[in-house]
């Protein structure tokens, strides 16, 4: 990553930052330093071939047999989620230790560090990063996983092409006349009011876990690529899975995200639209697809890994 010292000095201070590099002054409401200008402000790698977020088209994913399960530890913890943070750009929840993902034909274990969220101007102005098939979601859940053998230091993690791998969760809006559903989406907005201004941080109480904020979500289902950070110095360092089932929030929860949090003091803006625009496609893979039954899908799943062992690929 780009200045290395200033970096490392705000690992120190805050870790598992957002991985924004804070001595670039980089925004998303200023045209002096929208996502327009992160090319020419934050030229190592928000210029570079393999950027992050895409749209995905489902018919153009190709099928990749060793896309497995994954396996997330300890995302059913009440204890997970530590202290929730407005960064300015993002609201952002750090994880205790201990929270991990393997399998999903990741090389090794990742370190769950943290997760953030993007969004537009509440739920009828969509903004998550990723589109599928063109179309952009009201927001998105970022979990963000540093290699377990970097011992959570992103420096490392960031100068290795699949350092971090990042889980993309598309947060739709629940039909009908709900309202604070679901639950832990409604406690987890809730923090908000205690958040207004960046930099303001406060401790989560025991309750929610992460697996209970990703309900009706199959794990086994996802687009995988390789891509970068969606923020700079956007570090071409993240093995992406962006899940296939939405997360459903209702209106007035995925309301609050645009509406309580502020760029910078009291005077200063709402954060609204904080997202990256598209970047040029990239090979995407996934699984079969979800028409075929579950059980021919394992059958021909494991029809095609006994072809790849076969054929020599592990
Ligand atoms: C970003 O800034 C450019 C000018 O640098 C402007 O053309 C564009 O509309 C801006 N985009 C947003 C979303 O503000
Ligand atoms: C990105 O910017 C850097 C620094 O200015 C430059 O060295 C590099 O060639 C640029 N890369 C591309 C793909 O334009
Ligand atoms: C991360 O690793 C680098 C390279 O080994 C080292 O210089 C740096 O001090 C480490 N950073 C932290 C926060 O441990
Ligand atoms: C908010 O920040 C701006 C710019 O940094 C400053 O001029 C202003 O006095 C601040 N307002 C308050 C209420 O702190
Ligand atoms: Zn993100």
């Amino acid at each position: 990553m780009n200045c290395l010292g200033t970096l490392l000095t705000l690992c120190a201070l805050v870790p598992s930052a957002h991985f924004a590099n804070n001595a670039i002054a980089w925004c998303y409401h200023l045209p002096t330093c929208n996502d327009s200008t992160w090319p020419t402000i934050a030229t190592i790698s928000c210029n570079g071939s393999r950027q992050s977020p895409i749209n995905i088209v489902s018919g153009s994913a190709q099928i990749d047999p060793n896309l497995n399960a994954f396996t997330f530890s300890n995302f059913d913890s009440p204890l997970a989620m530590d202290t929730i943070t407005n960064t300015g750009k993002t609201v952002k929840v750090n994880f205790v230790r201990g929270i991990s993902i393997s399998g999903g034909a990741l090389s090794e274990n990742y370190d769950s560090l943290q997760f953030h969220l993007h969004w537009g101007r509440g739920a009828s102005v969509p903004g998550s990063e990723h589109t599928v098939d063109g179309r952009r979601y009201p927001m998105e859940l970022h979990i963000v996983n540093s290699k377990s053998s970097y011992k959570r230091n992103t420096t490392l993690a960031v100068a290795d092409s699949t350092g971090l791998a990042a889980l993309g969760f598309m947060i739709e809006e629940m039909g009908g006349d709900a309202t604070g559903q679901p639950a832990s989406w409604q406690t987890l907005s809730s923090y908000l009011a205690q958040i207004p201004n960046s930099g303001d941080k406060v401790l989560m109480q025991p309750g929610v876990s992460l697996t209970d904020l990703l309900p009706g979500v199959d794990i086994t289902r996802y687009y995988r690529y390789l891509g970068s950070l969606t923020t700079p110095s956007c570090n071409e360092a993240v093995v992406w899975s962006v899940f296939k089932d939405t997360i459903k929030v209702s209106r007035d929860v995925i309301d609050r995200f645009s509406t309580m949090l502020r760029v910078s003091n009291s005077t200063s803006p709402l954060i609204v639209d904080n997202y990256r625009n598209l970047q040029p496609a990239l090979r995407v893979t996934t699984q079969l697809a979800s028409s075929t039954s579950s059980a021919s899908r394992t059958c021909y799943s494991l029809g095609l890994m006994f072809l790849s062992v076969l054929l020599g690929r592990t």
